[in-house]
Formats: C-alpha cells, sequence, structure tokens
C-alpha cells in the first residue's frame, strides 16, 4: 500500500526535494517588513522557475476547490494553506509559515517552516515555534524502518502534550512521492507501535501543526485557508525524510 521508492526513484526525490528546499530559503531570505504574501508568493514561482521546477500547489484541486497560488503563505492564526494576496502586508511580529510542494520529472517535495518577522510580538509566539520545530525533529528521528506510523505520531504528541501545545487534528502528514499526498496519513497524535510499518524506502512528509491555543479549526470563506477558531497563533514545520536502512535521512535540503 505504502509506495516503496525504487533507486531511480529516489534519486529524483532528492533532486526535487534540494529544489523545495532551496526555494524555501530563498523565500526566507527574502521576508521583510512590509513585503505583501503575493509578491513573496511570486518570489516562490520565480525560484521554482530557475531551478526547473513546478510548484505542486498551483491548480491543485480537492473537489470543486482550485488552489490559485504557488506556495501556501500562513500568518499569524492562519495555519496551513493561505493564499498570498497583494492585501496582505507583512508586519514587525508577524508569524509567518512557508510551505513549498514542488514538483519535477513528476516527483514531488514538500517542505515548511514557520519564521517570526523580527521581533517577536510577545514570547509565547518565539515558544511555540521553537518547540513545532524541535516537535518535529523529535517525529523525524521515530522515523525508523521496522517502526511503525502510530510510533512518529506518538513522539510528536508526546513532545508538544509536555510543552502544553495545541496539535491541530485535522490536517496530517503523509506520504509523498509520485503525488503530493500518498499513503500513508501521518496524524502528530496516536499511539506507539500501532499504524503501518515503516520500511526503507519510504518517503514521508513529517509535519506538525501546532496551536497556542485551541487546536480548534476552521476553513476562511476563500475555501483553502485554514485558521485556529480561537484566534492563537500557530506553527507548521515540514520536512520530507527517506527512510533508510539505517534511520530516517532528512531530504528537503538545500543543495543549491
Ligand atoms: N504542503 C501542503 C500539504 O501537504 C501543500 C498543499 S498545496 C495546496 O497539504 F494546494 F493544497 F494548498
Ligand atoms: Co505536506
Amino acid at each position: 500500500m505504502i509506495p516503496i521508492k525504487t533507486q531511480d526513484e529516489i534519486s529524483i526525490m532528492r533532486e526535487v526535494c534540494a529544489m523545495a528546499a532551496t526555494v524555501l530559503a530563498r523565500m526566507e531570505k527574502d521576508v521583510a517588513v512590509g513585503m505583501t504574501t503575493y509578491d513573496l508568493d511570486q518570489a516562490g514561482r520565480k525560484y521554482m522557475k530557475e531551478l526547473g521546477c513546478k510548484s505542486a500547489c498551483f491548480n491543485y484541486k480537492v473537489g470543486n476547490s482550485i488552489y490559485p497560488a504557488h506556495t501556501c503563505l500562513s500568518v499569524n492564526e492562519e495555519i496551513v494553506h493561505g493564499i498570498g494576496s497583494i492585501k496582505r502586508c507583512l508586519q514587525e511580529g508577524d508569524v509567518i509559515t512557508l510551505d513549498v510542494c514542488a514538483e519535477y520529472k513528476g516527483y514531488v517535495g514538500d517542505n515548511a517552516k514557520t519564521v517570526i518577522i523580527g521581533n517577536a510580538r510577545d514570547e509565547q509566539d518565539a515558544y511555540l515555534v521553537k518547540h513545532t520545530q524541535a516537535a518535529l525533529q523529535e517525529g523525524i528521528q521515530a522515523a525508523r524502518p521496522n517502526g511503525r506510523v502510530g510510533d512518529i505520531s506518538h513522539t510528536i504528541q508526546r513532545y508538544l502534550d509536555r510543552h502544553q501545545l495545541g496539535i491541530i487534528r485535522d490536517f496530517v502528514g503523509h506520504g509523498v512521492g509520485a503525488s503530493m499526498h500518498e499513503p500513508p496519513q501521518i496524524p502528530n497524535f496516536g499511539r506507539r507501535k500501532t499504524g503501518a510499518k515503516l520500511r526503507a524506502g519510504m518517503t514521508l512528509a513529517i509535519e506538525p501543526m501546532v496551536s497556542l491555543g485551541s487546536p480548534q479549526t476552521k476553513m476562511l470563506d476563500d475555501g483553502w485557508t485554514a485558521v485556529t477558531r480561537d484566534g492563537s497563533t500557530a506553527a507548521h514545520f515540514e520536512h520530507t525524510v527517506l527512510i533508510t536502512e539505517d534511520g530516517p535521512e532528512i531530504i528537503t535540503v538545500p543543495n543549491l
């Protein structure tokens, strides 16, 4: 059920994931007070073009909705799938998630990162971002051959519970490869030793989505942007991880 990539597929996955990571790193450098999220999305589009890949998000369809942007840019209470807008001008203290999903030679690489623009509005925001990133690192370490999906889920949950942060349950990590979303689903909560078995050659997008307050979500009228119901700040970190015989390897690493 869960695709095991061949050596040739793994080579392409390494390439596309390096591209996705490079685009994300370049966009992160661009982030500045006064910039609109539309311009940031356009920068992402340009970087993908320069690298010879394309956005896996642009024109992505779910039901009747077609995603209109090239990257997902989610600010403050926005959790995922925010759409860049000329009306959204970034301000000091904004907490923005850059989510870049690239496609190349028929394969997809997916990664995301949350950054605070300038000085944090309050120290809670910095706490949220720091511990969401750490939760991802913990989850990645649990992605081992002969382990199970639930080991990843449980490890992330345990870390975030310990830090009293809100785990978003309405969105999950996923297998990634020949399409953006492949089996398995990887929730950010769960029980160890449950779920599908992990094997070398799987490529997984592990992605804790976390709120400072309640984990309840709601969808904006644009049909894409998911926000926290209580308006509390959200953070989101994501890597594409290759499971090898020796353990997890992050392959969304910039190399260009
Ligand atoms: N990284 C996002 C995800 O895994 C990419 C979404 S693209 C969109 O859901 F088109 F669905 F927004
Ligand atoms: Co993803």
